[in-house]
């Protein structure tokens, strides 16, 4: 299916703090994605789904202890009604520091969803039964953690936003990018070519583009051997081209 064929990519972000996604939404690749019409950005605040007179959504944990927890019912009122506001009801994916580990493989997957919706958490996290009740996937962006799953929200569709067909200009630029290939990408340079004593490569402004495409190849092989050869296939033994 041809970009302009696809449906846009539907995100539905469920939130506390709806406000501080604007600014991501607007800008650069996300902004260009939406104004081309290839995705649509949905903003929901969990506590308009709240049955409290003060829009309460969290409350102490039982058992005792530090900080508040997500309660249950705003919750589950917030994720049932968005996705029921469009077809499909999509990939619901719970941010946690507990999930699956974000990664591009998972990015270039849901580039291809039609529907993906992202629940933040905030406080302690959610209560327990928001994780066994909804038919979420938990999805966390790394062994850190944040103080609520916006940051996340925002990680993920970037990520997945500049893999979606026609989003990025140049249609080389996601396909060389770090981990699309298994390896890190090479090294850039732009003028000038000589800045501070440290030299552009001759071969990358020799005009000879069978050379710099096996640099760029060997550069990328070398730079991931040096810095995340847990990329690399365990007999990956090939070795990089001699350059004279
Ligand atoms: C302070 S954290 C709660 C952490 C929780 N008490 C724990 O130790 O697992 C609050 C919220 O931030 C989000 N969050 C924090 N770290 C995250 C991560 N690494 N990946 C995805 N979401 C994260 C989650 O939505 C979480 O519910």
């Amino acid at each position: 299916m041809s970009a302009t064929e696809r449906p846009a990519l539907r995100f539905d972000i469920l939130t506390l703090f709806p406000d501080v996604f604007g600014p991501f939404l607007d800008s650069s690749i996300l902004g260009i994605a939406r104004q081309k019409g290839l995705v649509s950005y949905h903003l929901h605040d969990i506590r308009d789904y709240s049955l409290d007179k003060h829009r309460k959504v969290d409350d102490r944990p039982y058992g005792g202890g530090p900080g508040m927890v997500m309660q249950c019912e705003p919750v589950f009122r917030c994720c049932e009604a968005v996705r029921q506001m469009a077809e499909p009801a999509g990939r619901l994916l719970l941010l946690t520091p507990q999930g699956r580990r974000f990664d591009q493989a998972l990015a270039r997957e849901l580039s291809g969803e039609q529907r993906i919706v992202l629940l933040c958490g905030r406080y302690e996290g959610f209560d327990e039964r928001i994780r066994l009740g909804l038919p979420a996937e938990e999805i966390s962006v790394g062994d850190y953690v944040l103080s609520g799953g916006e940051p996340a929200a925002v990680v993920i569709t970037d990520a997945v936003v500049r893999l979606v067909p026609g989003v990025l200009g140049h249609g080389e630029s996601a396909r060389s990018d770090s981990f699309a290939d298994g390896l890190l990408e090479y090294a850039h340079y732009t003028r000038p070519p000589e800045f501070r004593g440290m030299r552009v490569p001759d071969v990358l402004l020799s005009g000879d583009h069978a050379a710099i495409a096996r640099w760029r190849r060997d550069e990328a092989r070398r730079r991931t051997r040096e810095r995340r050869s847990d990329l690399l296939e365990e007999d990956d033994t090939t070795p990089e081209t001699q350059h004279g």
